[in-house]
């Protein structure tokens, strides 16, 4: 292989740009050209290339964001937007592509490996941790712990207040995020769309907590499973207890990417430029039990990555 192509693409996620530099560097190391693309699938549709060297990833490994942009690609979808993209790709004689993102890309690439037989790298790139064949990916660390700090200071307010406030995180389709951060902040309970919850069940329970003498509750509740608006309106209904809500929204995608998101980054990004490189294709990087993986994107992709019902019942036995 002379050359290889790096995006990112679909919703950015902190350790995003660690991962370009890892998989930058180890190609440069084993002789091999880079070009990136920016704005993703977009962007090879449009042929927004930029050739890369060791430096351009110089000093970027403490930045969120993506010096590659993102962007989440209609035209890909389609037949044309994909033999487009094709077209681009070999006129630019690159003859692999390493893929981080989400889901949504890794399928992308995928489809590039099933539909034209085109090498395929991805890195688990996300903040939400819903991709099976990794125990994290990249950005999950560094967005519980932005939440996590949002709330210990909020928790200050429903303490001073003796307030409930109810927390809204990321997480659209699971509860990756809100199931760790309820963990990690003792919130008094946490809601999900994976699980079914009762609000009835959880007004009681922050009533018996009040008899207990436990003054101030916080919920944490995932951006998928209920408004925290609505929750609100419905504790404050139903316990007669003062209720304030947070959505804490894209400020959990942002921010320099934790030493756990970098090195992992790092090393992932590394791996699927070496492996590419070694031929290997159709497959996503990944870390499980601490050792580095490599999964086929078919098994990926038609995995559903569960929810640890401890860490759900656990929530539940530290808010007696
Ligand atoms: O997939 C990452 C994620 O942040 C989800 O948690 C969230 O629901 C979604 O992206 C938001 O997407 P957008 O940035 O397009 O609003």
């Amino acid at each position: 292989m002379k050359k290889l192509g790096v995006i990112t693409s679909g919703g950015d996620a902190p350790g995003m740009n660690a991962a370009v530099r890892g998989t930058v560097r180890a190609a440069i190391g084993r002789g091999v050209k880079v070009c990136g693309f920016l704005h993703g699938y977009r962007g090879i549709i449009g042929e927004e290339i930029w050739e890369m060297d060791s430096k351009s990833v110089g000093g970027i490994i403490s930045q969120g964001g993506t010096v590659l942009r993102t962007a989440r690609s209609e035209e890909f979808r389609t037949k044309e937007g994909r033999d487009q993209a094709m077209e681009i790709l070999r006129e630019n004689e690159v003859e692999g592509l390493v893929v981080i993102g989400g889901d949504g890309s890794l399928t992308g690439a995928r489809t590039l490996y099933e539909e034209y037989g085109y090498p395929v790298v991805g890195v688990p790139g996300s903040i939400d941790n819903d991709i099976s064949g990794t125990d994290f990916s990249v950005g999950f660390d560094t967005a519980v712990n932005t939440a996590l700090e949002a709330i210990d200071k909020i928790r200050d307010t429903a303490y001073s207040h003796e307030r409930v406030f109810v927390v809204e995180v990321m997480g659209r389709m699971n509860g990756f995020i809100a199931l760790e951060v309820a963990l990690a902040s003792g919130a008094e309970a946490v809601l999900i769309p994976e699980v079914p919850f009762s609000l009835l069940h959880i007004c009681e329970n922050l009533k018996q907590a009040r008899g207990r003498g436990k003054r101030s509750s916080i919920i944490v509740v995932a951006e998928g499973a209920a408004r925290a608006s609505d929750i609100k309106e419905f504790i404050q209904r139903n316990t007669g207890f003062e209720a304030r809500y947070i959505v804490l929204g894209h400020m959990q995608r942002g921010g320099s990417p934790t030493s756990f998101d970098r090195v992992l980054a790092l090393r992932l990004g590394a791996l699927a430029a070496n492996r590419l490189i070694s031929g290997y294709q159709g497959e996503m990087v990944g870390m499980e039990g601490g050792k580095l993986v490599a999964h086929p994107l078919s098994y990926v992709l038609s995995t559903e990555r569960m929810i640890d019902p401890e860490k759900l019942l656990l929530v539940d036995v530290m808010a007696q």
